[in-house]
């Protein structure tokens, strides 16, 4: 994607997440229609859908031959990451959403030929708005994010996980993953996938790893980290495939190898 087209195209999508969290924070304490699909936990309220259709329609409206992945369907069927391809959570966190009104986020990705773009991860209630464009570096607001350039250690890391796959889950023996969580500093869980990359983008966080997330959690995320000199990989050091679930492990280099090498080979199930 050339410069020009990258710079409109990244123009309009900052202009509509903001608008778009202009409007969840107007309705905040509007009474929402909360249903769930996976299971009870999983939850979906009639702001994610009306956020997602907001998109849709701007999206189809100004960029008609651009596709659409959205979280609640109402997007395009996309098989392929041909052309350019919008991939958007138009609430991560909404557990969050519902039960604490904050730490939530919308994320807005941008590929072009399966090259990550543009990546928006914005925290609605503290109006802050993690940005970045392919080769120009990664921004919180107007500042420049740069953490990441110093080398890091475990031992005074912090790391974003899930509890709940410490008591159990199918992917990883348990008791090495508690031997992680004591090696590290601290361990933290913010139920936003796309927060949780942010803040490793913003190198408030060393590492955030998960063991499912679908392309609308990480899809900017992925943008963001990379501009930041971060890596991303499944918790088996392989590459994310950008259409699928995967599990998810994302951070500063050195702490990406570290945790990678002494953790996640040996806890591989
Ligand atoms: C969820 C959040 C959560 C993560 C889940 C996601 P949603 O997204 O990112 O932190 O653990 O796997 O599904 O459903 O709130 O958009
Ligand atoms: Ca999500
Ligand atoms: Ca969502």
């Amino acid at each position: 994607m050339n410069k020009i087209t990258q710079d409109k195209i990244y123009n309009k999508a900052k202009e509509w997440i903001l608008e778009a969290g202009k409007t969840i924070r107007t309705k905040i304490n509007d009474p929402i229609e909360i249903g769930s699909k996976s299971n009870p936990n999983d939850l979906v309220t009639s702001m994610d859908k009306n956020t997602e259709k907001y998109f849709l329609e701007k999206i189809k409206t100004t960029f008609p031959e651009h596709l659409l992945i959205g979280e609640e369907g109402f997007g395009d069927d996309v098989k392929t990451l041909d052309g350019t391809v919008w991939i958007i959570d138009p609430i991560d966190g909404t557990m969050n959403f519902v039960q604490q009104k904050r730490n939530f986020a919308i994320s807005v990705a941008i590929y072009y030929n399966g090259v990550g773009e543009i990546g928006l991860i914005y925290n609605v209630m503290e109006d802050e708005l993690y940005s970045a464009k392919r080769g120009e570096g990664a921004y919180k607001n107007d500042l420049k994010l740069s953490r990441l350039a110093q080398p890091a250690i475990l031992e005074e890391s912090v790391i974003g996980l899930n509890h709940l796959w410490l008591c159990e889950n199918r992917l990883v023996n348990e008791k090495i993953m508690q031997e992680l969580v004591k090696t590290a500093r601290g361990s933290r869980t913010y139920g936003s996938a796309a927060l949780e990359f942010a803040f490793v983008a913003e190198g408030v966080l060393e590492g955030y790893l998960t063991m499912g997330l679908s392309p609308w959690d990480f899809a900017a995320g992925m943008i963001l980290v990379h501009e930041v000199g971060g890596v991303t990989t499944n918790i088996a050091g392989e590459p994310i495939k950008m259409l699928e679930r995967n599990s998810v492990f994302t951070g500063h280099p050195d702490i990406h190898q570290r945790i990678l090498n002494d953790f996640l080979i040996k806890a591989k199930k």
